[in-house]
């Protein structure tokens, strides 16, 4: 970790969970030996913001004061990650599901690839799922090993297949002639334990615009290319098995997942009795979504548990599969709302629509550019500012998507503003990429103690040249 830690006084900080159930609104309490005679009050008076204010509603863990000395020491652009939030939440997610004799919840590395966070989430019980070797080596490297790692990749090269049995991970197949192909690359054997990859093709209606329908997308096994693998397995001496499926992603509709679950159970069921195969772990993938819009309901999870029981005791304890581990992959449910960008607007212009230039860019968040998606944007210490002008929020890249915001009510915003761009703790930083020459920004964690870390820095210009040898380019004749 470097050593920049930045401690606040943390008196007026609080914020608002995202979690459903017996989770309510909470305001943060200063840490012990630093409360202050008004801290009671700034506390309620923030807790009262957040119930009456919409703006408010995304509620960010800083106050502007304490953000403007952040970027002090820290220059946007940056993420700042809350340790807080990401732990209670899954903390919250955990209990929802402890109505199963076992439950696991593998987090989606891709959603966030930092061995700092990977680290508090194995402190509250995680796994890691893993899409390729260096996802592998975080886990590795972040103290998430064997069973708790989930290697659901797809076109797999041999060495990753390799590296993930030698660590002991779970391999996850994604299709039937992985099988042969996995049996080669480990020298003629299998592992003891198998999971293979669903794709319920027209079973499951659905689908959207980040994965697909299901039957057009690449992933996973039909039900017969299922059956048939498990039966190939047993026969070749494999000997724990699981099944996992994903058909889409961001789903708030909780019916959505208790549906997946029926699907994936009945397969089981069908898989026992036709192959004898008892499958010992069920993985619902990921795809719980977030309320990225405002207005839009958060994922009740404890109305998913709830249903997937019933469904789990109408099908899997009578197929004699109970006990069934249940386990799911997800990313953005766990780190997402607990995630923002902060940039500052640097540039204003005017034109046919009135701009806003940043300075992130697409390079820093691609989602609102590749998906259209939807981030709440801020502006912070205007957050109760009338909403009364509209503007296109820009990144710098050579890209007209490079829009964090497009045709937004937001209040007047002037050059030197920081911007909060909300729920951007999953598939953000992650997915950034140097195209136009951009260096990725840095990450920050807001600690539980008030203090916050640097755990990545900024990409600098040695980085983006670090691939390339300008010493050949003396010998070199164009
Ligand atoms: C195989 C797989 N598992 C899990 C996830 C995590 O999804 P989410 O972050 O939406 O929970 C993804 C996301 O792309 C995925 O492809």
């Amino acid at each position: 970790m470097y050593q920049f830690a930045y401690f606040f006084n943390r008196k007026a900080r609080s914020r608002k969970h995202m979690q459903t159930g017996d989770h309510v609104q909470q305001a943060r309490a200063p840490p012990e030996g630093k409360s202050t005679p008004d801290a009671g009050n700034m506390l309620e008076r923030r807790r009262e913001k957040m119930l009456y204010s919409p703006i408010m509603s995304k509620d960010f863990p800083l106050s502007h004061e304490e953000l403007s000395a952040l970027v002090k020491k820290f220059p946007t652009p940056f993420y700042l990650y809350d340790e807080k939030g990401i732990r209670e939440n899954m903390r919250y997610f955990t209990k929802a599901f402890s109505n199963f004799p076992s439950f696991r919840e593998y987090f989606a590395v891709k959603a966030l690839p930092n061995p700092y966070i990977l680290k508090i989430l194995k402190s509250e019980g995680c796994g890691g799922d893993c899409s390729s070797l260096p996802e592998l080596m975080l886990c590795d490297k972040s103290g998430i090993t064997g069973d708790y790692v989930m290697f659901t990749s797809n076109d797999t090269p041999a060495q990753e297949f390799r590296y993930a049995y030698e660590r002991g991970d779970i391999i996850n197949l994604d299709d039937i002639t992985h099988i042969d192909f996995l049996k080669e690359a480990l020298g003629g054997k299998l592992p003891d334990t198998i999971c293979f990859r669903y794709n319920p093709g027209p079973l499951k209606a659905g689908g959207n615009a980040i994965i697909g329908k299901p039957e057009e997308a690449k992933y996973g096994l039909t039900r017969e290319q299922m059956i048939e693998a498990y039966g190939r397995c047993k026969k070749e001496g494999v000997k724990r098995f699981g099944l996992h499926t994903m058909v889409a992603s961001n789903v708030l509709n909780p019916d959505f997942f208790a549906d997946t679950a029926r699907i994936v159970f009945e397969l089981a069921a069908e898989v026992k009795e036709k192959t004898g195969v008892r499958i010992k772990f069920v993985d619902l993938g990921g795809g719980l979504g977030i309320p990225y819009r405002p207005g839009q309901q958060k994922v009740d999870l404890d109305y998913v548990s709830r249903e997937i029981r019933k469904l789990y005791d109408k099908i899997i304890v009578p197929a004699g599969l109970d006990p069934l581990a249940i386990c799911w992959e997800c990313g953005r449910p766990i780190t997402g709302p607990y995630g923002w960008l902060v940039t500052t607007a640097i540039h204003e212009k005017h034109i046919w629509r009135d701009y806003i230039g940043t300075d992130a860019c697409m390079a820093d968040l691609m989602r609102p550019g590749m998906y259209g998606a939807y981030h709440e944007l801020t502006v912070s210490g205007k957050e109760n500012a009338p909403k009364d002008h509209v503007y296109d929020v820009t990144g710098s890249l050579c890209e007209n998507c490079d829009k964090f915001a497009v045709q937004r009510e937001l209040p007047k915003i002037d050059r030197g503003d920081l911007l909060i761009i909300h729920d951007a703790g999953a598939h953000g930083r992650a997915m950034g990429f140097n195209y136009n020459g951009k260096l990725r920004c840095g990450e920050l964690l807001l600690r539980e103690d008030g203090s916050v870390v640097e755990i990545r820095r900024r990409e600098t210009v040695e980085d983006y040249f670090a691939t390339l040898d300008f010493s050949g380019l003396d010998g070199f004749t164009a």
